[in-house]
């Protein structure tokens, strides 16, 4: 028989997380949810309206203003930001340089954890961020903690970035993806580690579907 798991997916920027998260999600029947999504609509509303991305009451007072939802759709998940579509604006490079300056404060994660809780309150998720298997979902049944290689991370930052038409080039996503795992890795407030009880797996060489089907394999393994 079987049961329903929450599946929490973390690691750093360009392991792979959301595009092996989503693939998993679909093959389960499961509700994928995209923590960082969340991190970067404020981080884009923080920018528009010009708030300070140090001052940490402000903006906290601003994501409690704020309505931000996911939806599920044929072509990805979409991110809803007072009911604006802004899942293309979310991956710019003004936002993706800021982000991690925003979810480094204490009063941001605590509303972002809440939210998050609840959307997978129903179980039947997986969720992928920074901090899932460590504070968002500490009970989930399945935690994976994913990387690969700075190089290859930029690499496919590229590959992703050339298609969105964002320009970039190697040099600077190493410089980029490197500084983010310093930010992330080194905050106060729910650092990037991995969790005790997470299996490691590490996709440099790695194919999307190889990773996914190992996701797959341990998921099922979980349910029966
Ligand atoms: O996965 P991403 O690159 O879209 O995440 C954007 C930023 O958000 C990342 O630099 C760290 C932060 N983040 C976080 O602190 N906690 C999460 N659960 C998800 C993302």
């Amino acid at each position: 028989m079987n049961k329903t798991i929450q599946i929490a997916i973390d690691g750093p920027a360009g392991a792979g997380k959301s595009t092996i998260a989503k693939i998993v999600a679909e093959q389960l029947g499961f509700t994928y949810i995209d923590t960082g999504a969340m991190y970067r609509a404020i981080t884009y509303k923080a920018l528009q309206q010009g708030v300070a991305l140090s001052d940490e009451a402000a903006l906290a007072k601003l994501l409690e203003a704020s309505t931000i939802t996911l939806k599920p759709s044929p072509n990805g998940q979409l991110v809803f930001l007072d009911g604006d579509n802004v899942s293309d604006v979310i991956r710019t490079n003004d936002v993706t340089a800021s982000v991690s300056q925003v979810a480094a404060h204490g009063a941001i994660r605590e509303q972002m954890v809440a939210a998050q809780q609840q959307l997978a309150a129903a179980g039947g998720v997986v969720m992928d961020g920074r901090d899932i298997a460590t504070h968002v979902l500490p009970n989930a049944e399945l935690k994976v903690f994913m990387s690969a290689t700075v190089e290859e991370r930029a690499r496919r930052r590229f590959v992703d970035n050339e298609k969105r038409g964002i320009p970039a080039t190697i040099e600077s996503l190493i410089e980029e993806i490197a500084l983010r795992d310093k930010l992330d890795s080194e905050r106060e407030v729910s650092p990037l580690v991995q969790a005790d009880d997470a299996i490691y797996l590490d996709t440099t060489s790695l194919t999307i579907d190889e990773a996914a089907a190992e996701i797959l394999r341990l998921a099922n393994a979980e349910m029966n």
